[in-house]
């Protein structure tokens, strides 16, 4: 992941825990609605993929434990992963495209009941991306994968020969020349891997997106509450496909992108046609960038209009992040994938204790205040979440005081420690084991390696009855909380 040049190493913050009395009268653990859903506390747990599928989008009994054990800690809502919403295979990541998924998605709302004692409210964050391939090796990619065109024997000077010789003089070429011989695309196929754009209208399974796209997440959502989830968070965040429509970056010229009010059509008919699927009783939001934290790509002032329009649209809350594109991210080795969250954006999204003079706490709170601000100003009472570096109770405790924000999401933090939310609630504050963001989880993420933290994946291995990663060496969940 990359780091900023200053290096300056923070430490997470030094608090003073409230007595379960203070927690008591805390905002932090008062209820909020979220439309037609009260959640008991304002504490939540964003979408975090941690690997655990089968390899066909199940939910398996290693799912189970990871939502269970957030569950034990009682936040007052928990966002389960990105799942994908098409019925295509997808690796090891949840989904929720067919109607066969019903069964194990109804197993992990009623284990999340169960171990929270019904006190946290259950969403699933839907997704739906678009196709990306490894970085090839140069000689594969120019022997079979480029198309040969005329441009490229016209700029090698080789009007006539057959496309077979050509390969094999491209392949000769140092790669300062191929690089002027390729074209961007193909140049980022052989460097990075390919990978499709919205903005790819000629290929027509991108071109009827907006015409798939309504259907597919509205049929997703319906399953998912057929399955007894509280409510549904659309993904219009980070790299993917709706974030893309939304983006600055977005010129497709088929009334899906250019203008803000155009790119905003897309994200708008999914909405509303979820809505006509899950109906006005079901907590139904989403998650998108508070700033894309890329050249040419949404900042604060866009990422406002779009805070408003959805809200106006209807939404039941706005959930904040910020970053998380491909558009910077770092070249992968040869055999590997490009990841979104390797280059500056990717740190904006989820930053490391190496940081710079600002510091890896709350990067997104001034972005998300302010959109929330607009919302407000403009007559919704939409509740905003929002992410990035919370770790203490003060900090969350005084953002909420201040109104900059309704609900406080705790993602690495409850990775580390599951138990925050009863233990600050309780008055047990002292006991938590905090988040030291070191990125060893994201890091593991990116590796599609079964996601867990280091202050707890070698404690007491022994522990009778739990579950290991594939090699043996960790455990999958973090240990029980033994009250002092
Ligand atoms: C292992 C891991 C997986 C994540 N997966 C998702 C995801 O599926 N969807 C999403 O919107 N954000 C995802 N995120 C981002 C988090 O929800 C959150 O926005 C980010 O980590 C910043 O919050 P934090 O500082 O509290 O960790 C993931 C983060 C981590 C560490
Ligand atoms: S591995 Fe643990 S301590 Fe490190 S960032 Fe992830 S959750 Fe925090």
């Amino acid at each position: 992941m990359w780091k900023p040049p200053q290096r300056i190493k923070y430490i997470p913050l030094a608090d003073t825990w409230p007595s379960r009395e203070e927690s008591a009268h805390a905002r932090l653990f008062a209820p909020v609605a979220l439309g037609p859903l009260q959640l008991e506390q304002r504490t939540w747990v964003p979408a975090m993929v941690p690997w655990r599928a089968s390899d066909d989008g199940e939910v398996t009994e290693d799912v189970l434990d990871w939502y269970g054990r957030f569950a034990r800690g009682r936040p007052g809502a928990i966002v389960v992963e990105a799942t994908g919403i098409r019925d295509v295979p997808s690796g090891p990541l949840l989904r929720i495209g067919h109607d066969r998924f019903l069964p194990g998605l109804q197993r992990l709302v009623e284990r999340v009941r169960i171990e929270s004692g019904g006190h946290t409210r259950l969403l699933i964050q839907v997704i739906d991306f678009l196709g990306i391939r490894r970085r090839p090796e140069r000689e594969k990619y120019l022997r079979q994968f480029l198309q040969i065109t005329d441009r490229h024997r016209r700029l090698c000077g080789a009007p006539a020969v057959d496309d077979d010789a050509l390969r094999e003089q491209l392949c000769q070429l140092d790669d300062d020349r191929l690089a002027e011989i390729l074209d961007a695309r193909e140049w980022e196929a052989l460097t990075m891997g390919h990978r499709e754009r919205v903005t790819d209208t000629a290929l027509p399974h991108i071109a009827e997106l907006p015409r798939v796209l309504p259907g597919l997440f509205a049929d997703a959502a319906g399953r998912a509450r057929d399955a007894g989830f509280d409510g549904v968070e659309l993904h219009y965040a980070h790299a993917y496909t709706m974030a893309s429509f939304l983006s600055a970056t977005n010129t497709r010229t088929d009334g899906y992108g250019g203008s803000l009010e155009q790119r905003l059509r897309l994200p708008l008919e999914v909405y509303a046609r979820v809505r006509q699927a899950v109906g006005a009783d079901f907590a139904l939001g989403c998650r998108f960038l508070a700033d894309e934290c890329i050249e040419g790509g949404n900042a604060v002032a866009e990422a406002t209009q779009i805070g408003v329009a959805l809200a106006a649209a209807g939404m039941d809350f706005l959930s904040l992040s910020r970053g998380g594109k491909f558009d910077d991210a770092k070249q992968p080795k040869v055999g590997e994938a490009s990841y979104p969250y390797t280059g500056v954006s990717g740190y904006e999204c989820m930053p490391g204790y190496i940081s710079d003079e600002f510091g890896p706490y709350g990067r997104n709170i001034e972005p998300t205040a302010a959109i929330r601000a607009a919302v407000r100003a403009a007559g919704y009472d939409t509740p905003v979440v929002v992410a990035g570096g919370i770790h203490t109770f003060t900090q969350a405790e005084t953002l909420l005081q201040q109104d900059r924000a309704d609900i406080i999401a705790f993602a690495r933090q409850a990775l580390a420690d599951p138990d925050w939310f009863e233990k600050v609630r309780t008055g047990c504050g002292a006991q938590v084991r905090l988040c030291e963001y070191t990125n060893y989880c994201e890091g593991l993420d990116q590796k599609h390696k079964q996601v867990t933290c280091n202050l707890w994946d070698r404690l007491e291995l022994d522990e009778p009855g739990i579950r290991k990663s594939r090699d043996g060496r960790r455990r999958l969940t973090a240990p029980a909380w033994k009250r002092d």
